[in-house]
């Protein structure tokens, strides 16, 4: 009988790695006893999601992705994420399981942990990570959990200067993010005049808040950080400094920002974004912090990681380490940079004048239009983005900006050039958006809607003109 390293004999076990063909025929035979079985049928045999994903693919396919926080995993990565790792329960922690069969879970945990600690070069005599985390909003209440108190004081950036929602999200009636409901936030700002973090602002406001945690990080944020201002002020208040890389992971690991470590008591990122890698997220924690965070991670918030995730994560973190990625990475800033300047070439008023990273942030409000008309032109004509608020707007429904960003084209092999055609587009949409809002005669959206349709010669061409130029640029599928 043919065993496996497990001991399992080959009609328990589908062992595909084994190279004997007398193995290959046994599990054929198995195959074909089972074939009824829905166990063994494959995706093509569920018409209903298969159709549902042959259609995401072509909008994958024929779209200019210029959403700042996606990006195209890797072959590698996607092939990781649909393993048997998915079938196996671990809860817990490598050696310390509460279920049993995980000698290979743990190797795997274990390689991603090493991984980690290589790709961000940190010391693993001073720093620990968690990879176990389900993604980036978790990642973060779990760091509260470990290190705060219910009702205890936090302080991040504020959502319409760029913030993120699980910062201390809330508005002037209500409390939006569960990190405001548990915990009392008070957010700072970017400056109305430059759009800039006002640093001097937030620690007078720090100062008196005295926030038990300050957290550096945005979603929507296109400059670098100042850390040692920010570890200034967290020591000036007793805080501990928590920074959300979520966004400029892959950039900060390829050493082309400012890095957060040298400053930061804890540092988490989404693993889906600049990072490439499968959605998941990564708490890093200086080695004092290790048992608080793990145990706030599991068993405080979540139940089994994971493992077909953190199999991908591993996967993407031996790429984030290579050569070929860090020139990805450069090439993602060349890009953004490239995407701002074109565009203030088309006349587009770019917030802070530029960018330091992948984020384009662009300001509508000289052109007369909302992110959210441009928005929806842009998806007519096969441009992903999103509407963005600008810091000196007063409603969060109609906000003045859109937020590019340029890491899943680059992924697709786009280069300064394209980009400069990207910019060309956007003006293209821009002046259809302009056109549609002068015959509705009015600037509700409702209005601007229901004259689209006069346009839809004009959309059908520029639709045609992007898909035929972005199917030129392979992504794995
Ligand atoms: C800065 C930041 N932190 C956290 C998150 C949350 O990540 P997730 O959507 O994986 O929960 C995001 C997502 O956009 C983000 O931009």
């Amino acid at each position: 009988m043919f065993v496996n390293k497990s001991g399992c004999n080959v009609k328990q076990c589908v062992y595909t790695k084994n190279k004997n063909k007398v193995f290959r025929k046994k599990i054929a035979m198995n195959t074909m006893k089972y074939n009824n079985d829905i166990l063994f049928k494959n995706l093509v045999d569920d018409k209903d999601v298969h159709d549902i994903l042959k259609d995401e693919t072509d909008r994958q396919v024929c779209s200019m992705e210029l959403i700042a926080s996606e990006n195209f995993t890797s072959r590698a990565v996607m092939q990781a994420n649909g393993t048997i790792f998915t079938n196996k329960y671990s809860e817990g922690y490598p050696g310390k399981r509460y279920y049993g069969g995980n000698e290979f879970i743990d190797k795997l945990e274990e390689l991603c942990q090493k991984r980690a600690l290589e790709a961000f070069h940190l010391d693993p005599k001073e720093w620990h990570v968690n990879v176990q985390s389900y993604s980036g909003s978790p990642a973060n209440f779990s760091v509260y959990t470990a290190l705060l108190q219910p009702c205890d004081r936090l302080m991040g950036l504020d959502l319409p200067s760029g913030g993120h929602l699980t910062h201390g999200y809330a508005t002037k009636n209500k409390k939006i993010s569960n990190s405001a409901i548990y915990f009392k936030s008070m957010p700072y700002k970017v400056r109305e005049d430059t759009f800039l973090i006002d640093y001097k602002e937030l620690e007078e406001n720090a100062i008196q808040f005295k926030p038990k945690l300050l957290i550096v990080g945005a979603s929507a944020y296109p400059r670098d950080y100042d850390y040692n201002k920010f570890r200034e002020v967290a020591d000036k208040c007793g805080a501990y400094l928590m920074a959300d890389i979520a966004h400029t992971s892959g950039l900060i690991a390829s050493q082309l920002l400012n890095n957060p470590f040298e400053y930061c008591d804890v540092v988490t990122t989404t693993t889906h974004k600049t990072l490439r890698g499968p959605r998941g997220a990564l708490i890093f924690c200086k080695k004092q912090f290790q048992d608080l965070i793990d145990f706030a991670v599991f068993p405080s918030s979540q139940g089994g990681p994971h493992n077909n995730t953190i199999a991908g994560i591993a996967v993407a973190l031996k790429q984030v380490a290579s050569q070929e990625y860090k020139e990805y990475a450069e090439r993602v800033i060349q890009n953004a940079k490239q995407l701002a300047q074109s565009l203030w070439e088309y006349d587009f008023d770019i917030v802070t004048d530029g960018t330091d990273n992948h984020i384009v942030l662009v300001d509508l409000t000289r052109k007369g239009i909302s992110g959210n008309k441009f928005e929806k032109i842009a998806e007519m004509c096969n441009v992903s983005l999103n509407k963005n608020t600008i810091a000196t707007d007063k409603s969060a429904f109609s906000p003045s900006g859109i937020r590019l960003g340029t890491p899943a084209m680059t992924s697709r092999g786009f280069k300064k050039e394209d980009f400069e055609f990207v910019a060309r587009i956007l003006y293209e949409i821009c002046t259809l958006c302009i056109k549609i809002q002068h015959t509705a005669q009015s600037n509700k959206l409702s209005d601007f809607t229901d004259n689209i349709s006069k346009y839809d010669l004009k959309l059908k061409i520029l639709k045609e003109k992007v898909s035929n130029y972005c199917k030129k640029y392979p992504l794995p599928v």
